[in-house]
């Protein structure tokens, strides 16, 4: 007798990378000489989650009246204005001329990611995603009933346009719709961010489709504040979507975890922008109903502190300046993990930002397990090994490389 229905009996996480995680903080307990290179949050130098002070000031400082209370499904008005305000900076304004919008609070950006899923993706449809890719997107995609198909995401060492538009096409004509996930910048797996360029030729690649088919971006910027020194160059491509001419909606994800290092606080949000009036109605009223069938509202913690930080100058200076020493510390890393993968001889994938490194490879679970028996813990993916730069201090880098070069050369060579 089968008790799960028809579409959820097969569901399996397998060993996710959340289970592997869990796997390495174990060794790490059991052999302080671990590398844990597989947490997607960002650790202090001595290994534990960094908090940022200045936004656990602002939490003791919210009478917790505000976050003991439902909030509304979307958030409420202040926390629009408050997240408008966060995301785009001074590209505001800009947004705000060209585009309708709305805002639905969610449970990360993963709550927003799924909004869009949910509501645009069904039974048929494909989603449009690079080769390589943040791994819960196929459950994601899987759970609303669609498939994916994907495009080389690299052609010597710059976004690979050509694939991308060609598989575009393809999904449009096929299936008479287009969505489409980037994830920018600082892409997860392979720290990669697009250039201005490559992001506007995107952009016109979809506007185009845009006037035959409905098209639908959704924009992942879960590290936007792991890119560029300032808010306003962070912000910078964001002045790109003026050039959209058709209707096609761009729906962004936001992600307060990494920007924050609130990860379990789930504080996140959907912003949808498109020139139509009529769509953008619609997908409010679309993604709410949703919002409210399936987890009813977001956590009032973590739209409490939103609305505290846009809301108190000196506070959110505070965090402004504490962002920048974590972005430093992240870059240092970066520079030091580039420079002796490139002194080793360790091909990477064009690593320019971020969280992650990756390395392509041949067989990269024989290579998890090799390296896991030498204590050093990196997450395999599909052809590819993923190493956490914000989970490991400077230190560690040298023997991090080594053990990864010595593992790639023994397993991938001898299985030519
Ligand atoms: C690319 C990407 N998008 C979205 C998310 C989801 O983040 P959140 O914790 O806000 O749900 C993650 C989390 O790791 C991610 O790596």
């Amino acid at each position: 007798m089968d008790y799960a229905n028809i579409k959820t009996r097969k569901y399996d996480l397998g060993e996710d990378i959340l289970a592997l995680g869990a796997k390495a903080k174990k060794a790490k307990l059991e052999a302080n000489e671990t590398i844990n290179a597989t947490i997607g949050a960002m650790m202090d130098d001595v290994g534990q989650l960094y908090e940022f002070k200045s936004i656990s000031n602002v939490f003791g400082r919210i009478d917790n009246k505000t976050y003991r209370a439902y909030p509304s499904i979307d958030g409420g008005p202040v926390f629009k204005d408050a997240i408008k305000r966060f995301v785009f900076q001074n590209q505001l304004k800009l947004v705000e001329d060209n585009f309708e919008s709305m805002v639905c609070a969610t449970p990360g950006a993963s709550g927003a990611l799924y909004l869009v899923l949910s509501n645009y993706v069904t039974d048929g449809d494909m989603v449009l995603l690079p080769h390589i890719h943040w791994s819960n997107y196929k459950e994601m995609i899987k759970s609303v009933g669609a498939t994916y198909q994907t495009y080389q995401m690299f052609k010597e060492n710059e976004f690979n346009l050509d694939d991308f538009k060609q598989k575009a096409t393809m999904i449009a004509e096929i299936t008479k719709k287009l969505v489409v996930i980037l994830n920018d910048p600082a892409h997860n797996p392979t720290g990669y961010s697009l250039s201005k360029k490559e992001f506007k030729t995107i952009i016109q690649t979809l506007d185009d489709l845009s006037l035959k088919v409905p098209v639908i971006l959704i924009y992942d910027v879960a590290y936007i504040d792991y890119f560029g020194k300032t808010m306003e160059e962070s912000r910078e491509k964001f002045a790109i979507l003026e050039t959209i001419k058709s209707n096609m909606i761009t729906a962004i994800a936001f992600s307060g975890s990494k920007t924050f290092g609130l990860y379990g606080f789930r504080l996140g949000a959907l912003i949808g922008l498109s020139r139509s009036k009529h769509l953008i109605d619609e997908m409010s009223r679309i993604t709410t109903f949703k919002a409210r069938a399936t987890w009813s509202c977001s956590p009032a913690t973590g739209i409490s502190i939103m609305n505290h930080l846009m809301n108190h100058e000196l506070d959110y200076e505070d965090y402004l300046n504490e962002l920048s020493y974590v972005k430093e510390t992240l870059n240092k890393r970066g520079t030091e993990f580039v420079k002796i993968a490139l002194m080793s001889e360790l091909s990477i994938y064009p690593y320019k930002d971020g969280f992650f490194v990756t390395i392509p490879v041949e067989n990269p679970v024989e290579i998890y397990e090799d390296l896991a028996n030498q204590h050093v813990f990196v997450i395999p993916l599909d052809k590819a090994i993923r190493v956490a730069i914000s989970s490991i201090c400077e230190k560690e880098i040298p023997r991090l490389v080594q053990a990864l070069k010595n593992s790639i050369e023994k397993i991938d060579s001898y299985n030519e």
